[in-house]
């Protein structure tokens, strides 16, 4: 570290120079003749090296479960739990209507309740017209919602919210009760609007 620093400065001191405005100041001391020991080209671990550097600690199968939240399409994922469009109405009006309006329309922030329907591209994409899958609201509002303190909610008040606004958008009627089994088996309104895109060949880039 010495060493290096020791070289380094000439060239500090020069960048510092320049930017004064004078006259190009350049060193002229040569690096030191080690100097290459200095330079890891990414594939040789430099001798001097440690072996370990101490960072960190082991990936254990409890810590990476916490972070292995994700739900897929076919409920993959869906923890045990339920909830109900009225107690998610309570959820709902405590973390949620400050900035997604009392309707789900109104809010500074996005629109969660949109039954425009539509045959190409909606003007507004909302939960109600554009998500495909239900399940997404699970994974997505376990990670992201409330947006300023995510992760507070309890598995059976992400249920219960996520019933509640899928009755604001008339996809479940008021007594439905979200859980692992019935929140994969709602059929979301723009279910169908999506293709897969399996093309192939080409440079691989999608326009
Ligand atoms: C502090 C403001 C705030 C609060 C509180 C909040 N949200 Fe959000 N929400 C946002 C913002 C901002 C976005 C857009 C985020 C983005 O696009 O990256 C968003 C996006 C969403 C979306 C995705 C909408 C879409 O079509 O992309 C859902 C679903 C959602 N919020 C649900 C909730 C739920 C449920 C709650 C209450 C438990 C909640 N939010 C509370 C600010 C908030």
């Amino acid at each position: 570290m010495t060493r290096r620093l020791r070289w380094l400065a000439p060239a500090l001191v020069a960048a510092v120079v320049g930017c004064g405005g004078g006259d190009t100041a350049r060193t002229t001391e040569a690096p030191p003749a080690n100097a290459a020991d200095f330079l890891y080209d990414g594939n040789e671990i430099p001798e001097h090296a440690p072996a370990r550097f101490g960072f960190g600690s082991e990936a254990s199968e409890a810590r990476v479960a916490l972070w292995d939240i994700d739900v897929r399409p076919d409920g993959v994922g869906l923890p045990p739990g339920q909830g109900s469009v009225s107690e998610g109405r309570d959820v709902y009006n405590i973390h949620c209507v400050a900035c997604h309006g009392p309707t789900g329309t109104e809010g500074p922030n996005d629109r969660l309740v949109d039954s425009e329907q539509w045959d190409d591209v909606p003007t507004t994409r909302t939960v109600g017209n554009y998500w495909p899958y239900a399940t997404t609201l699970y994974s997505y509002i376990r990670k992201a919602m409330p947006q300023l303190t995510p992760g507070i909610l309890t598995e059976d008040q992400v249920y219960a919210v996520i019933a509640y606004i899928l009755y604001m958008n008339e996809i479940v009627p008021e007594d439905a009760v979200m859980n692992a089994e019935t929140l994969p088996a709602v059929v979301m309104p723009a279910r169908d609007k999506f293709v897969m895109d399996d093309r192939t060949g080409g440079t691989g880039v999608v326009r």
